[in-house]
């Protein structure tokens, strides 16, 4: 039986947490809840305790409490710590390492996975140190839940609506699996192939046209698929990332040559992944730079080759074609329609030009297509959603 510790900070989405504790109970797990003494103001203890069957947690200095069981004999329990909701207040203790309460103090002392689910006004989660309190928690390990965009209690619209427990539930479910099926790595014998980040392409000497790509998705993908026990292979556009230990890094600029660089090794991988954001289009290249003439400049632009298609039409040694469709609007008719167009096993959307997800933020949001059937991953950071979509890849090559 998995033991979920549940930490519940002070707002109005508190109250979604007691149904939280009823589906993970559903689940099978064992339940313990933590409240900060804000969340005391919202909902009451004893909802926690009659649901989950356990005594509830306030208290970072209470004799009674740490001699049942204290806060260290706490963190060891815990399989995993989900905190829901995570205030702007929380997320900023935990990123800075306070330990002025029994919740702050548990997460250091945690050794166990880490999700939150932050819930607050949108523009405090758009304010840029929250941002920054998010960032900082994505690169101590924590797995970011959402937050999802919506009406708000606070009659505004935005960002900043908790994820709805069943979609917590049913994300921490699948990586309370996920994560005790990375000790036996599951994507072993696989050689994956995967292209990341934007690719530039020149104009003249000193320009060039590119994109918002960051590398973020595709990297997080390879640092998934190494876990998984594949040997792979990161074709990267130019980035500001290091890539992850063990991963073979071709490095390129242009379209041409993130397609001479995945076409030489497409058929020795088993699989490929094209998280990259590749030209479609690119300028004829001028040696000299443009000089500043008149009101307009007109460019000519010539169609770059389609890496992606041309994988997945390899006749031989043709591995599982994985692409991504990047939409700002009707996003399921483009991804269907590049799914069988492209001939590909498998397509994963996500919107872009949007407040949150996609082009170089943090988290994602994926919609994932193929010939029989779809799945969605709701927004969560882009290291967790690598490992739910490659999770994904390795049970359709299972059933195929
Ligand atoms: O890098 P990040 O900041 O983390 O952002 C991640 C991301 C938004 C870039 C990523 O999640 C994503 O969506 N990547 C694909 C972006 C894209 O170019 O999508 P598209 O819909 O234009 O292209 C469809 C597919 O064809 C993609 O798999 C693309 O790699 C591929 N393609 C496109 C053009 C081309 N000439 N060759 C290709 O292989």
């Amino acid at each position: 039986m998995k033991h979920i510790l549940l930490g519940v900070s002070g707002g109005i989405a508190a109250y979604k947490a007691a149904e939280l504790v009823r589906l993970f109970k559903k689940q099978g797990a064992e339940v313990r809840v933590v409240m900060t003494q804000s969340a005391l103001e919202f909902v009451s203890p004893l909802t926690f305790q009659a649901l989950s069957g356990n005594p509830v947690h306030t208290e970072l200095l209470d004799t009674d409490a740490e001699n049942a069981m204290g806060h260290i004999s706490l963190a060891r329990w815990a399989d995993v710590l989900i905190i829901a909701p995570a205030t702007a207040n929380t997320l900023a203790k935990l990123s800075c390492g306070l330990a002025d309460d029994l919740l702050s103090t548990l997460y250091l002392a945690a050794t166990c996975p880490v999700y939150v689910a932050p819930a607050m006004n949108q523009a405090m989660w758009n304010k840029i140190v929250t941002q920054e309190n998010v960032n900082r928690l994505v690169n101590q390990g924590v797995h970011i839940i959402g937050p999802e965009q919506g009406d708000q209690a606070c009659g505004e619209t935005g960002f900043g609506r908790m994820t709805e427990p069943v979609s917590i539930c049913t994300q921490l479910v699948a990586a309370l699996s996920d994560h005790a099926s990375l000790s036996e790595p599951y994507l072993h014998g696989h050689k994956v192939l995967i292209s990341a980040g934007p690719t530039r392409e020149p104009l003249d000497p000193v320009r060039y046209l590119s994109n918002r790509s960051s590398g973020k998705m595709g990297y997080a993908l390879a640092a998934a698929a190494i876990k998984a026990g594949a040997e792979v292979t990161l074709v990267s556009g130019p980035v500001a990332l290091t890539a992850p230990a063990n991963v073979n890094l071709i490095n390129v600029t242009t379209a041409e040559q993130m397609y001479q660089a995945v076409m030489f090794r497409a058929s020795e991988n088993t699989i490929y992944i094209g998280a990259a954001a590749v030209a479609d289009y690119s300028p004829v290249v001028s040696d000299k730079k443009i000089k500043k003439e008149g009101d307009q400049v007109t460019l000519i632009l010539q169609k770059t080759k389609d890496i992606l298609a041309e994988v997945a039409a390899l006749e031989q040694h043709r591995p599982f074609t994985v692409g991504f469709a990047a939409e700002t609007h009707d996003l399921e008719v483009y991804a269907r329609d590049k799914l069988t167009r492209k001939k590909l096993d498998m397509i994963a959307a996500n919107w872009v030009g949007q407040e949150q997800g996609g082009f170089d933020s943090e988290q994602n949001a994926l919609q994932v297509f193929w010939d029989q059937g779809e799945k969605t991953f709701s927004m969560t950071d882009k290291a967790q959603l690598a490992e739910q979509l490659l999770g994904l890849i390795a049970e359709r090559i299972k059933a195929s």
